[in-house]
């Protein structure tokens, strides 16, 4: 034994290929029962791709980089979950591309903030975080508020996410535009469409203004966060066998 082991350390090549056969059995173990899962993401009730003006409040998150002070993944930690709620599934950033996990939380995460604070707290805090929190720190998006909302080239975001997976049917591309209006006129003719398209999607004036701006969409997005997936529905550990 002593002189096998010896022979091993001292020429180079054996303990190259020793080590890479004992690393390949690490990196067996880890991988292949990956293959025998029929899915990684649980299966959940209630997602759903998302709204055309929440998909354009998420593409205002991601330009304004909210993901370099917040996260959105609840981790299966106890002071997490009792702090922000259920923690987070696979199938919640299923939609995601790309996913707003982040890695950095100066201020809190937002995976479920859908529903805690009411729009106009939102608006305001939004517009000025110290006008609420006064020991905040985040910056402020008055400009939001004054910006309209472009909706020009809106079908081509659903297009470039179906290109990476997300499943628009070709009526959500081509009604794009009018679900997005719906979205904010909850008494307009179209909002029964928008809701048989996105089922919970919530319809209302978001920013308090008449006018559709860059506001509207954020807090639409912001308020949905979280809010999909029936948890009344999801047993843990069920969804992978
Ligand atoms: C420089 C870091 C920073 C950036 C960038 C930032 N925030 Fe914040 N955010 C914070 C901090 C710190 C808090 C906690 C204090 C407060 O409520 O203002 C916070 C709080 C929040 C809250 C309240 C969360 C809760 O559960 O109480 C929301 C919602 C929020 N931010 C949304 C956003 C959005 C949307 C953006 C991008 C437009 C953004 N933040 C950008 C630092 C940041």
């Amino acid at each position: 034994m002593k002189f096998t082991h010896a022979l091993i350390e001292k020429s180079a090549f054996l303990l190259l290929v020793f080590t890479l056969i004992v690393v390949a059995i690490g990196g067996i173990v880890e991988i292949t029962p990956l293959f025998y899962l029929k899915s990684t993401i649980e299966k959940v009730t209630g997602m759903r791709p998302y709204t055309p003006l929440e998909l354009a409040g998420r593409n205002i998150y991601v330009r304004e980089g909210c993901y370099n002070c917040h996260s959105q993944m609840v981790r299966a930690l106890r002071d997490e979950v009792e702090r922000y709620g259920h923690y987070s599934l696979a199938a919640e950033s299923m939609y995601d591309h790309p996913f707003q996990w982040g890695s950095k939380r100066t201020g809190p995460d937002l995976a479920r903030v859908g529903g805690r604070y009411s729009d106009d707290w939102h608006v305001a805090h939004l517009g000025n975080p110290r006008s609420l929190v006064p020991e905040s720190i985040m910056p402020g998006y008055a400009f939001l508020g004054r910006t309209p909302l472009a909706t020009d080239d809106l079908a081509n975001h659903l297009i470039a996410n179906r290109k990476v997976g997300v499943p628009y049917s070709d009526e959500m591309i081509a009604m794009a535009k009018q679900d997005l209006r719906a979205q904010v006129d909850p008494d307009g003719p179209n909002a029964d469409q928008l809701l048989a398209r996105y089922p919970k999607a919530q319809l209302r004036n978001f920013d308090g203004q008449a006018a559709l701006t860059e506001m509207d969409a954020l807090v639409a997005y912001l308020q949905m966060l979280g809010t999909l997936v029936d948890f009344s529905a999801y047993k843990a550990d069920e969804n992978l066998r």
